[in-house]
Parts: C-alpha cells; sequence; structure tokens
C-alpha cells in the first residue's frame, strides 16, 4: 500500500458491513488510524480488530452519540482528520405506502445523521493542532440523480444529503476552515442492503450488474478507493462535489 492516509485520523460510520466496512480496511491499509462506528456490535467490532481498527457503538442518528464518538477520536488520535458519514438504510416503499413513523425513522439516519456529523465533526477538526483542516466525505446515491420510485424516503434523503455536502463545503471554504466536504455516489454495489434486497429479488445481483455499462457490480473496494482520493491531498483542490462511482450508471442515455 501507498500509505497515502499516514498520520491522519478517521471516523467512519457504518464500518460493519458492506462500503462502511471496505472503508475501514482500506483506511487502515494507507496508514491512518481508523475509527469505526455501527449499531451492529459484534459484526462491527470483529471488522475493526481484523482490520487494526477501534470500534464503539453508535446510532447517527442521535446527537448525544456523535459526542461520545468526538470524545473518544479527541481521547484516541488527539484530532480528526476524517470524517465518512457513510451508515444509511433503505425503507423500500412508495409514496403510496410510506407512513410517517418510516419517513422519520429513515430521514433520521440517512439525513439528520448526516448533519450531526458534519456538525460535530468541523467542531472538532477546527481545533486540530497545526490549524484548523479537515476532510468530511458523505455517502449519497444515484437516487440522487435518478428518482426510485420504490423508494421515496432513501430518494428524497440523498437528495437532500447531496446538497447539505455543498451547503457545508461553501460553508467551510467561505469562513476559510480549510475543511474540504465531498459526496460518494455509489451505484449498485455489493453490500448488506444488496443481500437483504436479493431474499426477495433472486437474481438480484444481476439487475445490479445491469445497470452500469460495465455490467458488474460495484464493489466496497471501489467506493474505498474513491474515499482514499477524497480524503488525501491529492485532493486539496475538490469540495462541494460528487464523486460517481457508478460503473457508468448515469452516463448512458435509457435508450441504449
Ligand atoms: N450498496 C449500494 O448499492 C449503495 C448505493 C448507493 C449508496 N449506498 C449507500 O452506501 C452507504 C453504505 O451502505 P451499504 O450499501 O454498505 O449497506 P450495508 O447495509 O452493508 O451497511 C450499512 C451500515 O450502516 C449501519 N447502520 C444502519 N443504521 C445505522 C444507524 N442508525 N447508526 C449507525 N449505523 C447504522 C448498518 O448496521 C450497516 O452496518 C449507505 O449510506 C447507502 O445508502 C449504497
Amino acid at each position: 500500500m501507498t500509505k497515502r492516509l499516514k498520520g491522519k485520523t478517521a471516523i467512519i460510520t457504518g464500518g460493519a458491513s458492506g462500503i462502511g466496512a471496505a472503508m475501514v480496511q482500506r483506511f487502515v491499509a494507507e496508514g491512518a488510524r481508523v475509527l469505526s462506528t455501527d449499531i451492529q456490535l459484534e459484526q462491527g467490532q470483529k471488522i475493526a480488530n481484523d482490520a487494526g481498527a477501534l470500534f464503539m457503538e453508535q446510532n447517527v442518528s442521535e446527537a448525544s452519540g456523535w459526542q461520545s464518538v468526538m470524545d473518544r477520536a479527541q481521547a484516541e488520535f488527539g484530532r480528526l482528520d476524517i470524517l465518512v458519514n457513510n451508515a444509511g438504510i433503505v425503507m423500500g416503499k412508495t409514496i403510496e405506502e410510506i407512513d410517517l413513523d418510516s419517513w422519520h425513522h429513515l430521514l433520521a439516519i440517512n439525513l439528520t445523521g448526516v448533519m450531526l456529523g458534519c456538525q460535530s465533526a468541523i467542531g472538532v477538526m477546527k481545533k486540530n493542532s497545526g490549524g484548523s483542516s479537515g476532510a468530511i466525505i458523505n455517502i449519497a446515491s444515484t437516487s440522487a440523480f435518478a428518482a426510485l420510485p420504490g423508494d421515496v424516503a432513501y430518494t428524497a434523503s440523498k437528495s437532500a444529503v447531496r446538497m447539505l455536502t455543498r451547503s457545508v463545503a461553501v460553508h467551510c471554504a467561505q469562513q476559510g476552515l480549510n475543511i474540504r466536504c465531498n459526496n460518494i455516489v455509489p451505484g449498485g454495489t455489493h453490500s448488506g442492503i444488496i443481500d437483504k434486497a436479493k431474499q426477495v429479488v433472486p437474481d438480484m445481483y444481476d439487475r445490479v450488474a445491469a445497470m452500469s455499462p460495465l455490467n458488474r457490480m460495484g464493489q466496497g473496494a471501489d467506493m474505498a478507493g474513491a474515499a482514499v482520493y477524497l480524503a488525501s491531498e491529492d485532493a486539496g483542490f475538490v469540495t462541494g462535489s460528487d464523486l460517481l462511482v457508478d460503473g457508468g450508471m448515469l452516463a448512458v442515455h435509457p435508450g441504449y
């Protein structure tokens, strides 16, 4: 490994599974000290232990939990360079099916959780020795560009995250904080979400692969590579952007 994140410290939410787990492994391999968080304790701890990362329980929708996570990062690392707001859920309900509790539940995790993460991280990153600095990476979705009729709450949440990122990025830039904030936009990627869907849609893997002109599912490693770039000095002039890692899905005209 090239150790592109040597000396950096990172918090990755949703680190127990799928894309988050791949990021935990890759960030450690690239030299970062990593605190992984999740609501899945056993699996989260195992992934972190195997990778050489720290782990703690966190529900990203709770403000008090964010305070505890930042306190732990400060105590263990003394600084915070990178936050990846990765934790997220799907709901699978149309506008006619969704009830208010389900709507609030998804938005609390996928949107409020990201807002709380950005707010908490900026507070700590501003105090970094050597001056305010950091990189925040939010995980959006192709559904922020092309709607999923079968998941109205997910589509709305990821669209909102896409613009939240820009608001955060511009605020930090205009305040001279040297904190960048960008989106990764994954296409269909092999993960816990996809495996769960496969239980009801047996040909799920083939369907997801067919969404990309490259004709394969994305892998956690594809997203982790993109996150390393956005977290590294190579992306020093990149803020408020969407990095599409979708195998060309959004590039193709629906007629082809
Ligand atoms: N897999 C895809 O095709 C795809 C595509 C676009 C975007 N995404 C996004 O990527 C991110 C990661 O998802 P994934 O595909 O790896 O799915 P995943 O289910 O494998 O991982 C999501 C993780 O988030 C955790 N989590 C759920 N609710 C939480 C909460 N309240 N607090 C803390 N952790 C919580 C889960 O326990 C799980 O470990 C999500 O934001 C998802 O929306 C995934």
